[in-house]
């Protein structure tokens, strides 16, 4: 039996609002609090009276596997977020639709496969060891240095992602990333779910300040770019993402041209910086606070990783940190919303969601969903056994999303969170000094208070020593 739109239930919310003020100012509670008192289709009402409009989120694993998966026909990537992503950093994968899109993931997939991103290896192990020594130059106070995990993951990946990017040019494409992409990622979150979005060309201090830090982010990207092309093939040797992206042709000789190349790189800094970034950081936060499971993961590192620089042939042998990382993307999902539009009528469990809809799902709700996570908020590395993961629904899990536009960067994010995290147990000592951290939801899900660490170096079974 299907249910009409109109019974579907869901927050009354704010008479004059709805649940705009709830939606925009603590959307993650929101979220949660709407599975928890109306279930795993549930019905927003945003806006006042006469502009109102609904959206919907969808919770279960099955909804999810139809709107990203199976059904994945029927939801696009078509909402103000896409449209003021797009408008700044271009129509890369990330963003792109149709024709655009099908071209682009042809010519970019073969660059991600599983042997090319283990080839990557080598400069995620470099930039473990230049975070290491960083660590290890900390003044030692009263029985180890302090470090602030999301800041010191956030320029961890930052680096890993530019230097798998850019190669030699690294450091020149770093200092404008670090200081623009926040500013241009505030702009975008804000203007994405404003109630009513002011004109980019109107010189207001916020549209200046994103269009200022969208000039900086494609001048450093461009003018890559262009020395690369100016070295043309003198450069053979070079393997970073760029080149090859450059090198890309497909079977009847396409390639991307310079501004879609910019966009690429653009769209890989976006999506593969505090995606990343944030998985790890709560990684840290979690070892920190509990013992126990910290010991388990420290005592592989030490066994796996003694005395030398990992290599992607780890992977394999680290499988407690990897039960880690994904325990911490469960609780602590990067993306904790993903939205699409629905350009046809699809009725998810049992009720009916209109065509044009705009809907919601959740890997952040559907993580912690009771009826496919016992004890939800316990972090238990030991849920992803293998035996238990056979059991589990292939949607109650997805932190890269899932279906056609899954994450083409998700090896590679296990990769550099695996081999990385395995550094930092062996050398490193760890002690939460900030037990409870508070939530914040920007681009990406991300700590909105300090997430301190007491780091000491180990010394016997690493480098560090
Ligand atoms: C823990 C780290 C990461 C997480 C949690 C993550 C999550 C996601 C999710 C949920 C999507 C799907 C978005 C949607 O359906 O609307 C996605 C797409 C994407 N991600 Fe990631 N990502 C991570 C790391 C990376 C990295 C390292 C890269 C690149 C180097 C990357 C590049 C991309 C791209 C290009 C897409 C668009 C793919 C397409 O539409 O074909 N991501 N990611």
């Amino acid at each position: 039996m299907t249910t009409a739109t109109a019974l579907i239930p869901g927050p009354a919310g704010n008479p004059l609002v709805g649940s705009l003020f709830d939606l925009t100012r603590r959307p993650l509670r929101t979220y949660l609090a709407a599975h928890r008192d109306h279930g795993d289709v549930v019905r927003f009402r945003v806006g006042p009276p006469g502009l109102r409009v609904e959206f919907y989120g969808v919770f279960s694993p099955e909804g999810v596997q139809q709107v990203l998966g199976s059904e994945a026909a029927n939801f696009r990537k078509e909402n103000a977020f896409y449209d003021e992503l797009r408008s700044s950093v271009g129509n890369g994968l990330l963003t792109s639709q149709d024709g655009d899109y099908q071209r682009q993931r042809r010519l970019v997939q073969p660059l991600f496969t599983r042997r090319r991103v283990d080839g990557y290896a080598g400069a995620v192990a470099q930039e473990a060891r230049a975070l290491t020594e960083r660590w290890n130059a900390i003044p030692v106070g009263g029985g180890g240095g302090v470090v602030d995990a999301a800041e010191e993951m956030s320029r961890f990946a930052l680096r890993a992602v530019a230097r798998i990017l850019f190669g030699a040019d690294v450091e020149e494409a770093v200092a404008v990333v670090d200081r623009s992409f926040p500013v241009l990622g505030e702009y975008v979150w804000d203007r994405g779910f404003a109630a009513i979005r002011i004109p980019r060309t109107w010189p207001t201090p916020s549209n200046r300040r994103g269009a200022e830090a969208q000039r900086a982010l494609y001048a450093v990207c461009d003018r890559i770019i262009a020395e690369r092309a100016a070295r043309g093939d003198l450069d053979e040797d070079a393997d970073d993402l760029l080149t090859l992206l450059g090198r890309a042709r497909g079977e009847d000789g396409e390639q991307l041209d310079p501004a879609e190349l910019r966009d690429q790189v653009l769209v890989f800094l976006l999506a593969g910086h505090e995606t990343t970034a944030t998985s790890l950081a709560f990684a840290l936060h979690l070892l920190a606070t509990h013992p126990e499971q910290r010991k388990l993961a420290q005592q592989e590192a030490e066994t796996v990783l003694a005395g030398r620089e990992p290599t992607a042939a780890d992977l394999e042998s680290l499988p407690y940190i990897t039960r880690v990382l994904k325990e911490s993307m469960r609780l602590y999902p990067a993306a904790a919303l993903v939205g699409r539009r629905a350009v046809a009528e699809t009725v998810i469990d049992g009720y009916v969601i209109p065509a044009g809809a705009q809907v919601v799902v959740s890997p952040l709700v559907t993580h912690r969903h009771p009826a496919h996570w016992p004890d939800p908020e316990r972090f238990d590395p030991d849920r992803f056994l293998p035996e238990q993961e056979k059991e589990r629904h292939r949607y109650a899990w997805y932190p890269f999303g899932g279906g056609p536009r899954a994450c083409i960067g998700q090896h590679f994010a296990m990769l550099e969170s695996v081999l990385s995290l395995g550094v930092l147990l062996r050398d490193f000592e760890m002690e939460a000094v900030d037990e409870r951290v508070a939530l914040a939801q920007g681009i990406t899900l991300r700590a909105a208070s300090p997430m301190r660490i007491r780091v000491t170096a180990r010394g016997a079974a690493g480098l560090a020593g």
